[in-house]
């Protein structure tokens, strides 16, 4: 193994499925967001100051979280590169999308799961700041779950993002199933 003490770009944990987080009628996709507790269902995103999502985040009381398939790539390159403060990004790229129920945010029609989430707490670590949501309700697509509530790998094809623009999904074929004893 080598080893490195250039540690600004730790990106071996990639790829990681993309989210768009969904603020009022702004959206932006996120690669660093995490599970954070099952009991209760908290689910926790890490925006960066310098984005209109963290305005809105600090203002609103909740926010989206949608999955879209990697077709949807290209709707990651065009809301990633450019701020809701200064254009419409839905209207702009004909996202087609829904009003949450729940929160002030959009859920959007591609995506094949969304979680409405109020926001619960908010902590700054570094150049980034956690927001973690309580997920207070779930959309999925009809169909896409196996008995187990799993998505099924046969239904859906994850955004998965790879670094540096590259995004990558998952190959059904490759399943493997190893009963833990
Ligand atoms: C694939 C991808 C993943 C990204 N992940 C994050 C992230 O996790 N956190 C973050 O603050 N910015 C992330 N960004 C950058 C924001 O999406 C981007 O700056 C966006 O234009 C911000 O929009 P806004 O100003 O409307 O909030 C990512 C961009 C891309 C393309």
């Amino acid at each position: 193994m080598k080893k490195t003490d250039e540690i600004d770009k730790y990106y071996y944990f990639f790829p990681q499925t993309v989210a768009f987080i969904g603020v009022g009628t702004n959206i932006m996709p996120a690669a660093w967001h995490t599970p954070i507790s099952a009991q209760p269902p908290l689910y926790g995103i890490l925006i960066a100051p310098k984005r209109y999502t963290f305005d809105l985040l600090q203002k609103e009381s909740g926010f989206t979280v949608n999955f879209l398939e990697h077709n949807k790539a290209p709707a990651s390159a065009q809301t990633g590169s450019i701020s809701g403060r200064d254009i419409d990004k839905l209207e702009k790229f004909n996202i087609e999308y829904s009003k949450a129920e729940k929160v002030n945010g959009p859920i959007l029609a591609s995506s094949y799961a969304a979680y409405e989430c109020e926001k619960h707490t908010v902590a700054e670590y570094g150049d980034h700041h956690l927001f973690i949501g309580q997920i207070i309700l779930i959309h999925y697509r009809e169909g896409i779950l196996t008995i187990d509530k799993l998505v099924n790998e046969k239904n859906v094809a994850p955004m998965l993002y790879f670094g540096k623009d590259r995004y990558i999904t998952t190959d059904p074929n490759s399943l493997a199933i190893h009963k833990r004893k």
